[in-house]
């Protein structure tokens, strides 16, 4: 079963990554705004992403397309807005079909722009972002996930830990052209979160090669997420700004945010446990304590080991309120 094949009730941690996406949305263009803005990403099958930027923000100039022809199909029935748009369309043509898109919403000053993808093309993944960046203006948000599971650097699954660690760098490198990766990047060890550090990098540098293309715009990071729901996923945010603009984006308050990052590489790890009801109760009765004391109060492991349950129970304190409840249906 693929990632997007999993229920909802047991990916939590996208479901947060998602929520935490919007409400840092609001975080930024609240002030701004959110009528000015027309909202475009892959929205899958149920445009869940298109459904809570209007619910949350009250977009309503969105834009939704995949590759798959069904899928959009499937979109435009689901639609959340008689004004979302859904189209048949491939992630590469996007950069050319902006104006485009700009054209089909006139009044609208700004983008948001998810790119969420899920294979592991990480090459044409990194030229489209550059090319989308390099078209964006002041008060634009720009997003991406990609895929960061190790397997997917299948080279590098033998031999010793440093071999592997080796040639999955190298794997990584011959498949992206040296130029998309930093030179600095000589491993990938067999840390779940390896691989997301260093794609991490390469959107960094990514998004240095667009501002050499663009010198009078600044790309500004403000998120980055990971999590492992099915296969291991990094998301990194940042928002555009002009040089010289009067307008001073994000704004100072914006560095207030329980979440808010300014570098590229600071990735919050999202790694909640997956909770039935009952269980969730007994934690939230319990989240002023500390997280042994949180285990004591569950009463058996709610991941594989004493260490990972911790890990995962600190994650579910830091992150909770975002926690999905699902008694909505289109949640
Ligand atoms: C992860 S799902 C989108 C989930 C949605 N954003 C959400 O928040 O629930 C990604 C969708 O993008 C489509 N897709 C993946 N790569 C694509 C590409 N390069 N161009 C167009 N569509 C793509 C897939 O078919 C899938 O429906």
């Amino acid at each position: 079963m693929s990632g997007s094949d999993i229920p909802y009730q047991l990916r939590p941690s996208k479901f947060i990554d998602r929520q935490i996406f919007v409400e840092l949305l609001g975080r930024l263009i609240q002030s701004r705004g959110p009528e000015a803005y027309i909202y475009i990403s892959m929205g899958g099958r149920h445009l869940v992403d298109h459904y809570a930027v209007y619910k949350d923000l009250g977009i309503k100039a969105q834009f939704s397309f995949d590759n798959d022809k069904n899928q959009v199909a499937r979109q435009a029935f689901n639609r959340p807005t008689d004004t979302t748009v859904c189209a048949t369309m491939d992630s590469a043509d996007l950069p050319s079909k902006l104006d485009e898109i700009a054209g089909k919403f006139p009044s609208k000053r700004n983008f948001i722009i998810w790119l969420d993808y899920t294979g592991t093309d990480h090459k044409a993944q990194l030229q489209e972002a550059e090319e989308v960046l390099v078209r964006l203006r002041h008060g634009d948000v720009f997003r991406i996930t990609m895929n960061a599971n190790l397997k997917c650097l299948k080279e590098g699954s033998s031999g010793n830990p440093a071999e592997r660690a080796k040639k999955r760098a190298d794997t990584l490198r011959s498949r992206l052209g040296g130029a998309n990766v930093p030179t600095s990047v000589t491993v990938i060890d067999d840390d779940p979160l390896s691989l997301a550090r260093v794609l991490a990098q390469c959107v960094a540098l990514m998004a240095s090669k667009a501002k050499l293309r663009e010198p009078s715009l600044n790309f500004v990071p403000v998120l980055t997420t990971s999590y492992a729901d099915g296969q291991r996923m990094l998301t990194m945010t940042c928002v555009v700004s002009e040089q010289g603009h009067a307008e001073i984006f994000p704004n100072a308050n914006f560095k207030r945010w329980a979440f808010a990052r300014r570098t590229w590489d600071d990735i919050q790890d999202i790694s909640v446990p997956v909770l039935s009801a009952k269980e969730r109760f007994r934690l939230d009765a319990n989240l002023k304590k500390s997280g042994k004391k949180m285990l004591t109060a569950l009463r058996f492991l709610p991941a594989e080991n004493e260490e990972q349950s911790l890990l995962e129970l600190a994650s579910y304190k830091k992150f909770q309120r975002f926690y999905p409840a699902f008694r909505h249906v289109d949640d």
